[in-house]
Formats: C-alpha cells, sequence, structure tokens
C-alpha cells in the first residue's frame, strides 16, 4: 500500500522550520558509553541521564543513533547473529537481541523525554533492509517527517532482516553513513568512552598517543589490533573506515569522549573540544 504524504503541512502547523534554521547534526552514542560492555543488558544510568541533559542543552535539531552495547554485541557473538543465518537455534536469539535492544532504546527515550526533548524511536528491525551485511534500504521519509514536526528522532544498532543472510547485524556506525549521506549534516559526533583515536590502544599501551586528526593516508599510523573482543560490528578499525566515509558527507567529523563531562555540548555548539577529527 502506498501512503500518500501531505503536501503541506496541517493548518496552524508551526513545526521545527518556525524556530530553528534547518541544519542538523548527528550524534551515534556508543554502547561502550552508554552500557558496561563487559555485563550483559547493563545500562550507564548516570552517563545515559547526563548526555541527554547535554544534548538538550544544546538546542540543536539533531538525528541520534545509539549502539547497543551490552545489549547487543555479547548475544550476537554467543549466537553468531553476525554470520547470518547459520541455524534455527539462532531464531530466538535474534528474537531476544531485537528484544534487549529496544529496552535500551527505551531507556535512552525515557531520559532524552525527561530532559526536556521530544525523542521518536525509528527501530532499523522494522525500517530497514540489508543485502549480505550491506544496508540496502532505509525508510528516510520517516526521519524527515519526525524532523519537519519537531521531533529527535532516535535509531539504534539492531539486527535486520538480510534478504541474503535472513538476517545481518546493523551497527550504529552504519546508519549514521546511511543518514549522512541522506541529509548532509552539519557534522557527525561519535561518542565513545575515549578522548579520541590513538597511535594504540590507551586503556593497555602507556605510550599510546591520541591523534588530532585521522585522514585516510593517516590510518597506517593506527594499531587496531586489541579492539575486537566484544564486537560483532568490525572492531576500531571498521569503525574508522567507516568514519572517513561519513566524513565525505559533512563538514565536520568528531569523536569524542562521552564520559568527559560537557565534551559533547561543547561540540554540539561547536567549541573547541578534546577529540578527534576524520577528514575524507
Ligand atoms: C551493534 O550496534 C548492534 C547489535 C549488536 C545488535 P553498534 O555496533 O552500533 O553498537 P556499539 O556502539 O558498538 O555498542
Amino acid at each position: 500500500m502506498r501512503v500518500r504524504i501531505p503536501a503541506k503541512p496541517p493548518k496552524g502547523f508551526r513545526g521545527r522550520e518556525a524556530s530553528r534554521p534547518p541544519i542538523m547534526q548527528l550524534v551515534k552514542l556508543g554502547g561502550s558509553v552508554l552500557t558496561d560492555k563487559a555485563r550483559v543488558t547493563t545500562l550507564r544510568p548516570g552517563h545515559l541521564r547526563r548526555l541527554a541533559g547535554e544534548i538538550a542543552r544544546s538546542g540543536e535539531d539533531l538525528i541520534v543513533v545509539h549502539g547497543a552495547g551490552s545489549f547487543g554485541h555479547i548475544k550476537a557473538l554467543r549466537h553468531g547473529l553476525h554470520q547470518g543465518y547459520v541455524n534455527d537455534d539462532q531464531i530466538p536469539a535474534v528474537a531476544e537481541v531485537q528484544r534487549d535492544v529496544r529496552v535500551l532504546n527505551l531507556a535512552v527515550l525515557d531520559a532524552f523525554r525527561r530532559a526536556g526533548l521530544r525523542p521518536v524511536s525509528l527501530p532499523p528491525s522494522a525500517i530497514a533492509r540489508m543485502e549480505d551485511g550491506a544496508l540496502r534500504y532505509l525508510d528516510l521519509e520517516g526521519f524527515r517527517m519526525y524532523r519537519d514536526l519537531g521531533f529527535t528522532p532516535v535509531t539504534f544498532g539492531d539486527v535486520v532482516l538480510d534478504t541474503r543472510r535472513w538476517f545481518s547485524i546493523c551497527s550504529g556506525d552504519l546508519l549514521m553513513l546511511a543518514l549522512a549521506e541522506a541529509f548532509r549534516p552539519k557534522s557527525a559526533i561519535f561518542v565513545a568512552d575515549v578522548d579520541g583515536v590513538y597511535t594504540a590502544d590507551p586503556k593497555r599501551v602507556k605510550s599510546a598517543k591520541l591523534l588530532r586528526e585521522v585522514r585516510p593516508d593517516t590510518l597506517s599510523m593506527v594499531d587496531t589490533r586489541s579492539s575486537e573482543a566484544h564486537d560483532v560490528t568490525g572492531g576500531l578499525e571498521g569503525k574508522l573506515r567507516r568514519m572517513i566515509t561519513v566524513a565525505q558527507y559533512t563538514d565536520r567529523c568528531l569523536l569524542l569522549n562521552g564520559l568527559k563531562k560537557g565534551r559533547l555540548v561543547a561540540a554540539l555548539r561547536d567549541e573547541r573540544v578534546v577529540a578527534t577529527r576524520v577528514t575524507p
């Protein structure tokens, strides 16, 4: 069935355009900040509350993507969901992981509403399709219409139907890429649990240095080997490659530390902040 999209807004409609300029920013709240990645389905409520407050305080027009953290990666890895369909035993696990990531999403929506935002959820399991692990379709019209009405669209890493593999993991980073390509945001900000991109894993290597900028030709300076333990979506290397592609569609692509108070709001307001800038 084709749904008619209203050509004109309803009478009396003021919407977003009346109050704010149509310049948008994309934010990905990484699962490593929102959840304890080592403990299954464990939220970090304090960080979530603070980040929701920072987003609301910025007053910026945003689309928010969040990762799955321990609400997704642990069970997805245990049942090999990143390989697509292998056997029937995975089916209950797909249902369970889809349920778990929605529990996390609900916590994000609640925190956003309490902070004064008007979030709406756009679950990829319902509005996206993949093909052999690549995102092939995303209902962008939904994002557009909710934004026009002044909502903050929120989507998240999920298990999604795949036309070749039956199902695939759709990471928040893949969603960032699709949304950046479609909306050409003013900036794309990736919120993680480290200050930015280091030459090596700063949690293990003391001499690791923070890089202020990463470009395709400086990627070889980054040692990404130790980052993949609990990750079914490609680890740091995959993440950096996707960020470089995202950077093609925005003026400013940043990776910053969401555990440090005030960094996200500063970045959203275009103030100077400790971060790594990724350029195409
Ligand atoms: C992963 O999403 C989705 C699932 C495992 C279901 P992300 O890859 O975006 O999550 P984080 O940010 O790394 O936790």
